[in-house]
């Protein structure tokens, strides 16, 4: 292990859940099962915001296909850490979807409703085809059934910060998914 960074050694900023290097070697696998799958028709990737930001950075560049990346911005109506399951869409998408195979990039599963709520959206609007990749699924959280194509990493469900994860907006721009000992709800 290397030495920490200044915001690796935030006091809130608890052990890694997920390294670095682990997330990058993954993430080379990811692209290279997404390219053989889609080889011949490139796929949209759907980013979704924020969460999935640096995800969707690293996976597109993974990926050796001439894919179109584009985003979504949507939030659940709930507390800060638990979500309601009803989902508002903040930012749509720019490009229509009818044909295309949209491969949602998504940051995290947890009860899996922001997710299943997305997927009816996207598929009233007759995509080609349509799948899911979640870098991060929380081990027997999911209160809904849904198809997830490609996982990164199954963790524990308690709740982790960093590689675009937040906590009130913060610590996003941790380069590891990191515990996070603070409180969640709080600021
Ligand atoms: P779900 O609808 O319960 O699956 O929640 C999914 C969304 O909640 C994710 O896209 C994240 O934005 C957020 N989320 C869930 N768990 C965590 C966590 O541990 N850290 C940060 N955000 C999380
Ligand atoms: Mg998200």
């Amino acid at each position: 292990m290397g030495q920490l960074s200044r915001l690796e050694s935030e006091p809130e900023v608890g052990e890694v859940i997920v390294s670095e290097a682990d997330l990058q070697a993954r993430i080379t696998e990811l692209g290279a099962r997404i390219t053989a799958d889609y080889a011949g028709r490139p796929p949209l990737l759907v980013g979704v915001l924020k969460g999935a930001f640096m995800f969707m950075s690293d996976l597109s560049r993974a990926i050796e296909l001439p894919v179109e990346t584009d985003f979504m911005a949507v939030s659940s109506y709930g507390s800060a850490t638990r979500t309601s399951g009803v989902v508002r869409i903040v930012k749509d998408l720019d490009v229509d979807l009818a044909d295309r195979h949209v491969l949602v990039v998504e940051d995290i599963v947890d009860s899996g409703l922001t997710l299943n709520y997305l997927q009816r959206y996207l598929l009233a609007r007759s995509p080609a085809s349509l799948e899911v990749c979640a870098l991060l699924v929380k081990e027997g959280q999911q209160r809904t059934a849904i198809d997830l194509r490609y996982v990164g990493f199954h963790i524990p469900p308690d709740f982790v910060v960093g590689y675009g994860l937040d906590v009130g907006e913060r610590l996003r721009n941790l380069r590891a998914i990191h515990a996070y000992s603070g409180d969640p709800s709080g600021r």
